[in-house]
Order: C-alpha cells, then structure tokens, then sequence
C-alpha cells in the first residue's frame, strides 16, 4: 500500500492505493476559506492544509481498511507549488515514513498529472500532454516515467488563469473555469478577441493579452447583463481552444518531423475537466489518426491518488525514495531522470 498527499495549491488531498494501483481510498477537500478574495491566499492554505489533513489521515485508513503498519511507502508532493502547503504535506507524510522505518518518495505535482491519464487508459510511452492547469500551460513529450521533454510553455499566464481572471472579472466565484465553461454554453462567439501567437512558429503559448483584450471588451459594455456574460464565456473559451488547437497540431506535426512516434494525446489538469476543449482536440487527434485521453474528470484537478499513482511507478522500477528532498516552489519535469 502507499499513501500519499497533495497540498501544492488549495486542495488539500490524501490517498492510499494498493501495489497494483488500484484506489483503496481517496478524500480529496477544497478549501472555501478562499472564496471571498477571488484567489488562493497562502497563508490561509497553509493553516488550512494543516487543520484538515489532522481530521482525513485517520478516515483516509479507516476508508481503506488497512493499518499504518502495513504502508510499504509514503509519498507527498514536493514541488511545484505553494511552498507552504509543500512543507506541510511533505513533512507530515516524513514524519510518518520515519515513524513507520518505510521510505518516503517526494512527488512532483506535474509528473502526477502527467501520469494520471494511466489510472483509467491502458496507454503506451511515448505519448503528447497538453498540460493545462492552475499554474502551468506546457506541452510534454512524455517518453517514459521520469523522462519529459518540454516542446512549449506559457510565456505569462497559465490557461486555467487566464479562465479565473475572466471569471473573476465578470463577478463568478473562484476558481472560474467551471463556470465560463457553463455560461459558454449559452452565449455566442461575437466578440473580436486575439489569439495571441498562435502564428508564431514555436509550441510556446501567451494568455495574458487575451486576458487583456476580453477585459477591454467586458469595460465597453454599457450594460452588464446574462447575455453579454454569455457571449464574453463564448468568445474567451473559443479563442482559448482555437490556441489550444493550433498548438497541439504543431506539436503533433513536430514529432512527426522527428519521429518520436507518439501513440496517443493526452490532456491532463484542471483545465481537461473543460468538456468544450476536450471535444474539439479530439476531432482534431481523430483527423490525425490518434486518439485523445484524459484521465477521469474527478482526477483531472489536483488530488493525491494521482501523486500516489506517480509513486507506485517509480517504487514499482525500483527508484529509491529520499527523506532529505527539500520542497521547491518551482520543480520542472525536465529535471528529473
Ligand atoms: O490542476 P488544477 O486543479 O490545479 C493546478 O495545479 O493549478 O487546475 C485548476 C485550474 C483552475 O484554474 C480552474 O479554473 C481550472 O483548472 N478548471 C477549469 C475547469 N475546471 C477547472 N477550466 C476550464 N474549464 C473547466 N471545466
Ligand atoms: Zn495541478
């Protein structure tokens, strides 16, 4: 059995899945401490990772069935993240691992998305993510577990952003996404909005002048009403998939000027929860013979099965875990091997 933890953002998540990777157990608990200051505050992620994860540890056992005792491995993420809620989650699941005489893995939060799409698919290295989350926008080869090779990455905001800050202007909650991807629904695509280097010739991705551009337009309304609010959803969530789109093409087109052989496309993130963006890549895989994936919606925010998941890999090769890691805010795929 290994247990694991997630605390890089405002989710605060524990799980413990079997050696054959199935979940025995999963809590995952948002934290609506952050709801009134339209984004995560830090400090109170911090004090809140640690008040809940006092109160899911013992059910996330009990849920399982199994005792402290019979861990084979103890795992948390480590990086990138809010170093806080790292420092919290990680020391916890040290503390643990010492107390128990098992071996303690440092997770990185990209590689448990990255890997996650595996909880559900039967799927072959090497494979294209399209990363879109909270904090990242970037496209991986994934070659293999603990081997990634960055084609492109947000030069400014990430995607999932770019949707909050949409949101946030047009009075939702946060985080936004879920709820342009509703109201996007309703509306229609009237609004002239840019997409920004979709013509440049690297995988590289920029949201920040869309961002901008939407704003512009929300401000030149006279009246702020459900239909304008639809349309706004609409045209941003349009000219976000058209980058999308554009990208993903250009990164498929690379690996096969560089014969990577790639076997499928995967999305992964909080953003592949967006049903819109999901069904227009995969038109755009089927007419280049691939199939997307993505892993189940329930697992495509942040959570700990996936850090579990990402765990039982690299104890399953035979990688050793390190007690010493140090947490880091920034942690980048590439850096590991
Ligand atoms: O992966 P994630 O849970 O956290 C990070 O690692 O950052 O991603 C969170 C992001 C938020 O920006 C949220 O608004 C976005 O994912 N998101 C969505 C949807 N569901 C979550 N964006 C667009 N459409 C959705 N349905
Ligand atoms: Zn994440």
């Amino acid at each position: 059995m290994i247990f694991a933890i997630e605390t890089s953002c405002d989710e605060t998540s524990t799980s413990i899945i079997d050696l054959k990777g199935k979940i025995l157990s999963h809590i995952v608990k948002k934290q609506p401490v952050h709801k009134d200051y339209g984004g995560v505050v830090p400090e109170l992620a911090s004090r809140a990772h640690l008040e809940i994860l006092q109160n899911i540890i013992p059910k996330t056992y009990k849920e399982a069935g199994i005792k402290i005792s019979s861990t084979k491995a103890f795992c948390a993420t480590c990086g990138p993240g809010l170093i806080g809620g790292l420092i919290i989650g990680s020391t916890i699941a040290k503390s643990m691992a010492i107390a128990s005489k098992k071996p303690f893995y440092p997770i990185n939060h990209l590689e448990g998305h990255a890997l996650s799409v595996q909880i559900n698919h039967k799927i072959n290295f090497p494979y294209l993510l399209l990363l879109i989350t909270g904090g990242h926008t970037q496209i991986y080869i994934v070659k293999n577990v603990n081997n990634y090779i960055l084609l492109g990455s947000t030069i400014d905001d990430s995607v999932g952003e770019a949707f909050d800050k949409v949101a946030k202007m047009l009075g939702m909650p946060y985080p936004g996404g879920k709820h342009i991807e509703k109201k996007a629904l309703l509306g229609e695509d009237i609004f002239k909005l840019p997409r920004p280097l979709i013509n440049s010739k690297d995988l590289n991705f920029s949201f920040s002048g869309l961002k901008t551009a939407t704003k512009i337009e929300i401000d030149k309304l006279i009246k702020i009403n459900k239909k304008n609010i639809n349309n706004i959803c609409t045209s941003f969530q349009k000219a976000v998939i058209d980058i999308l789109l554009s990208k993903t093409q250009m990164s498929i087109d690379y690996s096969i000027r560089k014969k990577l052989n790639i076997n499928n496309v995967v999305t992964a993130g909080g953003v592949a929860a967006n049903k819109a963006i999901n069904k227009s890549l995969s038109v755009l895989c089927k007419k280049n013979n691939l199939e997307l994936l993505s892993p189940p919606i329930d697992l495509c925010g942040d959570n700990a099965a996936m850090i579990g998941w990402a765990c039982l890999q690299r104890y399953n090769l035979g990688l050793k875990g390190n007690i010493n890691f140090k947490p880091r805010s920034r942690w980048n795929l590439e850096e590991l091997k």
